[in-house]
Parts: C-alpha cells; structure tokens; sequence
C-alpha cells in the first residue's frame, strides 16, 4: 500500500505557509493531522487544515498523533529549540522536518545525530534558499563542469527591517530574534554554497561588525550587531565566506563561486537572472562571450518547476515538501540531512566564539563519527536567554565585550 506522510505542524505562523502548500498536494501522499501553537491567533485556517486538529501543547500534540497514525512533524517552532522538539518528536517514532537552525548549541548538535541513528528516524532540514529558481540555475551551470577548479564561495543574506517589522517579528522581551548573534542565521547564506558546490565546511574564523542604528534600539533587541561574516576552509579545498543574517543597507540577499576556468553568481543586480563568466583564454568551447546572463527556465526542470514558480522564497519553499515527500514517502535521502544540518549549526556557533575572539580558527567536527563529536556532548554555551531571562552564557552582541 503506497504510503501516506500524516503530517503534525508544531508553530503555525512559518508553519502557515507550508500548511497552505500542503494543502494543494494529494491528500493521499501528505496531509496534516494535527497543528500545535500556544497562540490561538497564529492558526489560519485554511484548505491544508481541513483534516488537522489543533493543539496548544506539544505533548497533547504528539499523543493525539500517536493516536491517529502521525508519522512526521514539521517544525517551525522557535529557533533555538528545533533539536529538543526534534528528539522529542523522534522518540515518539515520528520522521522530522526541521526549520532552520538545527540546534542552537553544540550538545543539542550531538544529542540531535545521536537520537536519528539510535531511533533510525529520518531527519531533514527544511533551509529553502539553496532551492530558489536562481540557484537551482547556479547549481546547474556549476555541475556543468566548465568553471574549473572551484576556488572560492561567497553568500549573503540580507533582513533589514524598520522599527515597526522589527517589532512585528520579535513579539517578547526574550524572543529568540531579540538575542541571536549574527553568525547564528547562518543557513540561508551558507546553504546554498554547501549544495551549489557538494561541499562541507573544515574550519571557520568569523569577525562580527558593530551597528549605531541598531544600538538605538538595543532596549528592544539587545544583538545590536549590524552584520557577521564567516571564513570557511570546505573540505573540497575551496574557501567560502558568508554572512549569518545581516541587517545591512543593501540588496536582501546574493551568491556567488569562483573558479579558475570561470564564475557564476546571483542577486541584486542580476534581478533574478545569472552571470556566467569565462576569462578570455578559459572559455569552453562554442561560447563567443566573456559573460552573459542567463534566465532559468524552470519549465526545463519539468511540471515541478513550474509548480514552485508560485511558492514562497524564489520556489525554495515548494522544493522542501517535495524533497519530504521523496525522502519520507520514497526513501531518497536529501542533501540536507542532520550531518549537513548540524554542520552548519556548529559553523554559526563556533563562528560567534570567533567573533567574540578576534577571529580565531575553529574546527568543525565531523558529527557522523562519535570519537570527534564526543567532546562536545556537554557543551551547551548558548546566546538565547529562558522565557525568565535566565540562563543565556554568551553575549548578544559584540558591544558586550571581547574575549
Ligand atoms: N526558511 C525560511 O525561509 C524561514 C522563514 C521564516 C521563519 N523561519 C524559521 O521558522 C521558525 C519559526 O519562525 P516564525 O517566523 O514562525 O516566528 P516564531 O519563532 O516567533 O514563531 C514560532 C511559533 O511557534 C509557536 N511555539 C513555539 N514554541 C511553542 C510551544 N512550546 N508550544 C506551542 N507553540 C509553540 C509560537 O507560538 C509561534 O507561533 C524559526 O526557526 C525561523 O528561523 C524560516
């Protein structure tokens, strides 16, 4: 019998808009069954909700979805505890999707890949920027094989944003975007880079900047740094930087790899397009132009890249339920499973040690093998404060002194 992925959605407000996707795939491959948020008005009810029942505990959630064959949540909860709900969820015989970040502190990274082998549960993470049209279109040319050896990669990611959006999206003192350093948000920059180019991070060194603008409201949001920026050794030989999340004025977000044959890079200027470029001598054959633009065409991607043309984040978002689908449905692992997840988890925290230490240089361990992350099981140093303000180890900012 073909198998059918009953969804539990855990936070509705992110959650919404992947309930309202999966709302328009067949009900007989995936269907939510239940919702949990603590705040009633964040549960739009639309047509993917038709079948769900609502929650307002979690572990009311998970025992409804025991009940009633819930074989998968999604988590779209607060940042910084996706890996406890994830165990949770784990334990209880669900498969995960997980929002963006992994874990919030290196032991949640260990006891995250410790729980997915010892339940055999499938785990994914849901960072959508590497799927958005342009990149698809970037990943595209640099399989093609013609840029050369890849040397470097560069990422940024951009969510600036005025007082009142600010408030908007930071609903209480101690939320989780009142506190999260600027390496911290680090997927949607270095995401992309990691599938564009099938490589992992070795080591990072990272330095943060600090914003008067920001400071202006540090009462409200204490992380008063305007932008991070993370150096990486990839363990292909090229080097990458990136940003967490920046609040620059300048274009929301852009990409870019470099080879010794040629380049490709996308955002801002290319205005949704791609700029490929070979060096006179280094061009391959047939091609009369140092650089040109390239549209994707999403329809050569057949009826599917047609179909995320209306989703949100450039299609990044329509590419994360089918990446669900084919690995929880059909067993097709995606590149982004917990090894992926929390490497780039471990990148934005050791990047922040970094920061907080004039950039000093830090391995990422390898998650898969336990003699390496072992060392880490009891490291729990973390920047996000308790519901009472308690507990936070770390500096917000850099404002608050280096080490
Ligand atoms: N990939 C993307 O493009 C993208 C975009 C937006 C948000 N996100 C991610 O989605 C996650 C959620 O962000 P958000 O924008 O929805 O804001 P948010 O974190 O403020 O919202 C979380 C929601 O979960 C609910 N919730 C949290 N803990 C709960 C608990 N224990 N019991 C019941 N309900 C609980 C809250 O009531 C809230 O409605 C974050 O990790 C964020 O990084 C990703």
């Amino acid at each position: 019998m073909a198998y059918t992925i009953k969804l539990g959605m855990f936070g509705a407000w992110r959650g919404s808009s992947y309930i309202e996707l999966i709302g328009e795939e067949d009900p007989s491959v995936v269907k939510i069954v239940a919702v949990c948020d603590k705040q009633a008005d964040k549960l739009d009810h639309t047509e993917g909700l038709k079948d769900a029942k609502l929650f307002s505990d979690f572990n009311d959630f998970i025992s409804y979805g025991k009940s009633v064959g819930m074989n998968a949540v999604f988590l779209a909860n607060y940042f910084h505890e996706h890996a406890i709900y994830a165990i949770k969820a784990m334990e209880a015989g669900m498969d995960v999707v997980s929002e963006c970040t992994s874990a919030a502190t290196l032991k949640q990274c260990v006891d995250l890949v410790r729980c997915v082998e010892r339940t055999g549960r499938k785990y994914m993470i849901a960072e959508n920027y590497p799927f958005m049209t342009a990149n698809l279109e970037m990943k595209h040319q640099i399989d093609g094989g013609t840029l050369g050896t890849l040397l470097y990669a560069e990422g940024e990611y951009n969510h600036s944003g005025d007082l009142n959006t600010l408030k908007y999206l930071t609903p209480f003192k101690y939320h989780w975007r009142a506190w999260m350093p600027r390496t911290y948000y680090v997927t949607h920059a270095m995401g992309p880079l990691m599938y564009m180019t099938g490589s992992m991070p070795k080591y990072v060194s990272a330095r943060a900047a600090h914003s008067k603008l920001l400071e202006e409201i540090r009462d409200f949001r204490p992380n008063d740094d305007g932008m991070a920026r993370m150096f990486c050794e990839m363990d292909n030989g090229m080097t990458a930087s990136f940003t967490g999340c920046t609040a620059q004025a300048s274009d929301y977000s852009r990409y870019r790899v470099v080879g010794d044959r040629g380049s490709v890079e996308q955002g801002g200027y290319t205005g949704g397009n791609v700029r490929l470029y070979y060096s006179g001598h280094t061009m391959p054959e047939g091609v009369t132009e140092e650089a040109r633009m390239i549209t994707p065409d999403p329809a050569s991607w057949g009826e599917k890249g047609l179909k995320a043309l209306h989703a949100g984040h450039g299609g990044g978002d329509y590419w994360i339920i089918q990446n669900m689908i084919d690995y929880f449905a059909n067993g097709v692992t995606p590149f982004f499973d917990v090894y992926k997840g929390v490497a780039m988890s471990a990148t934005a925290i050791l990047g922040w040690r970094s920061c907080l230490n004039h950039g000093e240089n830090f391995r990422i361990p390898d998650f898969s093998k336990e003699e390496e992350r072992a060392a880490y099981e009891n490291d729990d140093l973390t920047p996000f404060p308790d519901e009472n303000g308690e507990n936070a180890t770390l500096p917000p900012s850099t404002m608050y002194g280096k080490y």
